[in-house]
Order: structure tokens, then C-alpha cells, then sequence
């Protein structure tokens, strides 16, 4: 089988009908942003199946515009926590009641330009989305977008939210038993007191009936971040693109892309050489750039793009395979624990989109060669060790597979 073969056997092989898991086992259902990154994929062969994936999505939307980061359609016994830790049944079926980076409308944006009319379907969904972000997770009106809990940021732990997570109390969680540890390697995963920090924000949510306005007041971890906020400010773009092509109104939208442009520059960290995650609660920022640093970059923001540049030079120095999760200079860095060091296929494809849309097509090439590198050498992995380039985590995975496709690595 031909590598273009086997990642569209992938996404075959984790269809549950309409729509796709991240992977069998570890990731028994349909995840937001794995959900979009799968229908650019299927769109390289199968554009019926990818718009289906995209209304599966959106079934499960909360009427407060919310789009929750998993959707539980099946009952999987084998997954911690599950809907009835959640308990989060405030939308058409059971999810989590939390959301996930909201990269839909830029997937949809790309389909448009073939299919303008099934996109143009979505714009008034994704807008009671987007309005949602920011009533939601920035009411104060700040123009950064924060994260209520690890999970919502797609990026659970990394070291950006060690110090604010130490504000969460944990002593209510109890003994639970966990069940990715026992289906991946341990040194892979997030630690005891990562998942403790989890379940105790679950717990905390769902006492207030996930109410997003109590939420964004009482809730013990309330951080801005870099990657939600560009990834958001970079989809409303589109967004924009797509409702002034259908003929809609737009101001909205336009104010909105205002806020965050404003806005990012509170995440300007210049010791850190990046845009950082803030705690806004104690106005505390991490030390320390990541991934996400470069994802202003993709949302068009250019104000410290050489120092970014500069950064991106540093980080590629340390390791063989760009781009680590979390600066490899640092010593909370670790090659193969998920968020906290490894190399992700779909971050890549942001950030190496962002820097080939402003002629950076050095860096832009150099981090889509590193990709399929990744991916020849340790298959369609969860993520991978940016310093020895083996997969890891889950095996099969969707998003890597999709973005195999889409970005046509096989060329
Ligand atoms: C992990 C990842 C998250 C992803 C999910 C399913 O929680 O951190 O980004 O959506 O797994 O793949």
C-alpha cells in the first residue's frame, strides 16, 4: 500500500458512521478539532463523507452556541471520564461541557472554494460559535480568549498551565482509575497530578451546571491562550471571507477580529521570545514560548514575527524535527510526554501554513519536510519525539493520517 493508501485507510478504519474517533481504544469518540482536521482529509477523496463529518459536529452544538470538545454518541464503558462524570447534558446529546479549538470554520473555508453553497450552510452556526468564545471565555471583553480547563486548549499538559493549575484544590477527587495509561506507555501520558487537576475541574463544572457566566467568575482556572486566541482570530477571518461571499451582514464579525487583534499583545512575553499563556486571575504569564507561540503568525499577526523567527531558529537548533510542543531549552521539556516537548502533525500544518502565507517559504517548507519525515518514519502516530522522530502515543491516529492528505505529503 502506497502511504496515501494507508492514511485514507486510517480515517476508513476510525469511521463510526459520519463521523470519526481520534483513534481505536484511547479515543473512542468524536473529538471537535480531530473531527475538523478529519474532514479535510476525507475532503482529498471523499467530499460527501467530509461534509458529513462537519454536520456531525454540529449536532451536538449547545443552544448557547457552544461546540463541546467530545461528543459521547455511543456508550464506550472503557473510557475515564465518560458522559457520566460529565454529566453535561445540556445540549442535543451527550458531551463534555467544555469546547475545543475552534479550527472548523477555517477547514470549512478551504472546502468553500469547490462547494461555496454547503459552506455557506454552516456560517450562522459557526458564528453562535465564535459569539460564544467570547461571551464565554472572555466577558470582560479583553480580546484574548481563555481556557477554562487543559483539555479546552487541545494541548492538556503542557507546562503553561503548571503554575495556574496550582490554584485548583484536589482534594474532593477520590481514587479513580484511569484508562489511557493502560493502553500507552506511561512516560507518554499526563501525569497523576495532571489528571487530578482534570477530574477536580470536571467536578467543578458540572456542580455549576456548566454555566459558562459562573463559570468564567468562580472557576479556579481561568488562563488566556495563545493557541484558542489566534486559532480564533484566524478562523473569524475566514469566517469573514465566507459570509461576505454568501451575501450576509459582517459588522459583527468585524468587531470581533478588532478584539483579538488588540488583544494578542497581552500574550507578548519578550523574555520568552513569544506569545504565552496568562493566568487572568492573577495576571501572572508563563515563562516560556511553545508551539502555539507561532500560531499569531497563522492568525496574520505580524508585529514580532522576526522575533519569532528567532525563536523558531533557536528551537530548531536543539532538535532534529520541528516544531516541539514546548521550548526544548527548558527543563520541564520532555521529547516523548505529549504536550510537554513532542512534535504534533496538524500544529505543524498551522503554523507552516501561517508562515508560507507571509513568504516564509524557508521555514514554511522545512517544517512541511520535517512533517512527512515524522510521519514516513513513525506512521500515522499520535504525535511524535522531535529529537529521534519515533511515534508516539496512539497508533492510527486520524489527524495525523488527515493531515497526510491534505497536505499532500506524498508529492
Ligand atoms: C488529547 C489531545 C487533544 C485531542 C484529544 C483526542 O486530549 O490533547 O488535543 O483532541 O486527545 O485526540
Amino acid at each position: 500500500m502506497t502511504m496515501n493508501e494507508r492514511a485514507r485507510a486510517v480515517l476508513r478504519g476510525n469511521d463510526r458512521g459520519g463521523y470519526t474517533i481520534p483513534t481505536d481504544g484511547l479515543y473512542p469518540y468524536q473529538w471537535n478539532w480531530d473531527s475538523a482536521f478529519s474532514a479535510l482529509g476525507f475532503a482529498t477523496f471523499d467530499r460527501a463523507r467530509a461534509w458529513e463529518e462537519l454536520e456531525k459536529l454540529f449536532e451536538a452544538q449547545w443552544p448557547n452556541g457552544m461546540v463541546p470538545h467530545i461528543i459521547f454518541r455511543a456508550d464506550e464503558p472503557g473510557y475515564f471520564p465518560g458522559p457520566s462524570i460529565w454529566q453535561a447534558d445540556m445540549g442535543p446529546m451527550p458531551s463534555s461541557g467544555i469546547s475545543q479549538p475552534p479550527v472548523v470554520a477555517s477547514v470549512i473555508r478551504a472546502l468553500a472554494e469547490a462547494e461555496p453553497e454547503q459552506a455557506a450552510g454552516f456560517i450562522k452556526r459557526i458564528d453562535a460559535w465564535h459569539e460564544w468564545w467570547h461571551r464565554a471565555r472572555d466577558p470582560k471583553g479583553t480580546g484574548v480568549i481563555a481556557i477554562t480547563h487543559p483539555w479546552e486548549s487541545g494541548r492538556d499538559n503542557l507546562p503553561d498551565w503548571d503554575r495556574p493549575g496550582d490554584m485548583i484544590d484536589v482534594s474532593g477527587v477520590g481514587e479513580y482509575t484511569r484508562s489511557d495509561t493502560s493502553l500507552v506507555d506511561n512516560d507518554m501520558r499526563p501525569e497523576k497530578q495532571d489528571y487530578d487537576r482534570y477530574l477536580a475541574l470536571v467536578y467543578f463544572g458540572r456542580e455549576r451546571q456548566w454555566d459558562p457566566e459562573k463559570i468564567a467568575v468562580e472557576n479556579p482556572f481561568f488562563v488566556a491562550d495563545p493557541g484558542i486566541t489566534s486559532i480564533l482570530l484566524r478562523a473569524e477571518k475566514d469566517l469573514h471571507v465566507l459570509a461576505r461571499g454568501a451575501g450576509h451582514e459582517t459588522a459583527r464579525i468585524e468587531d470581533r477580529i478588532t478584539r483579538l487583534e488588540n488583544g494578542l499583545e497581552l500574550l507578548w512575553n519578550e523574555d520568552a521570545g513569544g506569545y504565552v499563556a496568562r493566568d487572568m486571575r492573577s495576571g501572572d504569564q508563563s515563562r516560556r514560548a511553545s508551539a502555539a507561540s507561532f500560531l499569531p503568525l497563522y492568525a496574520g499577526i505580524l508585529t514580532h514575527k522576526e522575533e519569532l523567527l528567532t525563536t523558531l531558529r533557536e528551537f530548531a537548533e536543539r532538535v532534529r524535527y520541528l516544531v516541539p510542543s514546548f521550548d526544548p531549552r527548558d527543563e520541564h521539556f520532555d521529547h516523548i510526554r505529549y504536550w510537554r516537548g513532542p512534535a504534533w502533525a496538524m500544529i505543524n500544518f498551522m503554523i507552516a501554513n501561517g508562515l508560507r502565507d507571509i513568504g516564509e517559504y524557508n521555514w514554511a517548507d522545512r517544517i512541511r519536510s520535517d512533517t512527512r519525515e515524522l510521519i514516513r518514519n513513525g506512521g500515522f502516530a499520535e504525535y511524535f519525539s522531535p529529537i529521534d522522530g519515533r511515534g508516539c502515543g496512539g497508533g492510527t491516529f486520524s489527524w495525523t493520517a488527515a493531515i497526510w492528505l491534505a497536505w499532500e505529503l506524498d508529492e
